[in-house]
């Protein structure tokens, strides 16, 4: 049977890819529960084993990522504002931290790590979509460690042997993201406004564009990264193909809900790039990448599920 380990695995996305690895071997979650949960991993946690480990601490995760096949890295302090507020621990996690997650892996005989990198890595450059070849240019803290970890795993696969994969995750929205936040994902802001009857904040003109994508075509596609050929210390795109302004999927959440919320407007927030799109030609031809969710579906979806645990 094989074994998985997933850093971050009470987040958000990594509690998705628990799910979706369950019935495939034996699944162990690391996280410190700083920005996750374990009621996110409740319905699964008596057939997988939970860590409560921190990435920083090198010599309490090695153990834990010991000969397993597969490390799925998707620990990280996310957000571009608190890495602006707050950026010594978003580096130490999404640096160091993932310096010890790519060491751990290489010294302790794991296959291969696929790396939860971010579309933050483009940044503002006028072309679209963006393409893997294009050279980066972060605008945030954020963006420049999630740089550096791509970086980092290509050097790990060149210099020390490891098979990596990097995804560029494209603005990942689905159920259990975390609306209670200043550093929430701007969709769990806007379902917990509309449910709430409440008018959510749009930082600058709200037409921004993002390339929103469905948390399980994003853990399918993390799968498919670990079991692709051909494909190691690479890096992909992992969206949608897509683009969508915040001005649009408000008023869109508000059809779905059949109400009428006028959203206020406030100061565009630093290191916001303006417009997100991924190509997704590589992903597709190279790992298979097919998402399933239209953004109308993914976010009915996802607005049942706050619905429901509201
Ligand atoms: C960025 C990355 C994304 C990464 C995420 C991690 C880009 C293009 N995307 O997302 O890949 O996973 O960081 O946190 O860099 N907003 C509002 N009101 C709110 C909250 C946000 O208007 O209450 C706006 C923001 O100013 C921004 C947009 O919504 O323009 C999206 O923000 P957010 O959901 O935080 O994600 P990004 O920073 O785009």
């Amino acid at each position: 049977m094989k074994r998985f380990v997933v850093t971050g695995g009470a987040g958000f996305i990594g509690s998705t890819l628990v799910k979706t690895l369950v019935p495939h071997g034996s699944v162990s979650v690391v996280d410190n529960l700083l920005t996750g949960y374990e009621r996110n991993i409740e319905e699964v946690r008596s057939c997988i084993e939970f860590h409560k480990a921190d990435i920083r601490d090198a010599a309490l995760i090695a153990p834990l990522l010991k000969d397993a096949d597969t490390v799925f890295h998707l620990a990280a302090i996310p957000s571009v504002p608190r890495s602006i507020t707050d950026p010594i621990p978003s580096h130490e996690v999404n640096i160091d931290g993932t310096f010890n997650v790519f060491r751990a892996a290489a010294e302790g005989g794991v296959r291969r790590v696929v790396y939860a990198a971010s579309s933050s890595a483009y940044g503002d450059t006028p072309t679209l979509p963006k393409t893997e070849s294009m050279t980066p240019h972060p605008k945030s803290p954020y963006a420049a460690q999630k740089l550096m970890g791509e970086y980092y795993a290509s050097v790990f696969h060149s210099c020390f042997g490891l098979e990596t994969v990097s995804l560029r995750f494209f603005n990942v929205y689905g159920p259990r993201q975390d609306p209670s936040s200043p550093y929430s994902g701007v969709l769990s802001v806007f379902m917990k406004n509309l449910l709430a009857g409440t008018s959510p904040t749009i930082f600058g003109d709200g037409e921004q564009t993002r390339d929103f994508t469905y948390v399980e075509d994003v853990a399918d596609l993390c799968v498919k990264a670990a079991n692709a050929q051909g494909v190691t210390g690479k890096v992909y795109n992992a969206g949608n193909g897509g683009r969508y302004s915040l001005n649009y999927l408000w008023d869109l959440l508000q059809r779905i809900e059949g109400v009428k919320i006028p959203a206020q407007f406030g100061p565009p927030r630093a290191g916001d790039v303006r417009d997100s799109m991924a190509d997704t030609t590589a992903a597709v031809a190279d790992l298979g990448h097919s998402p399933r969710f239209s953004i109308e579906e993914g976010l009915r979806r996802t607005l049942e599920w706050y619905r429901k645990t509201n």
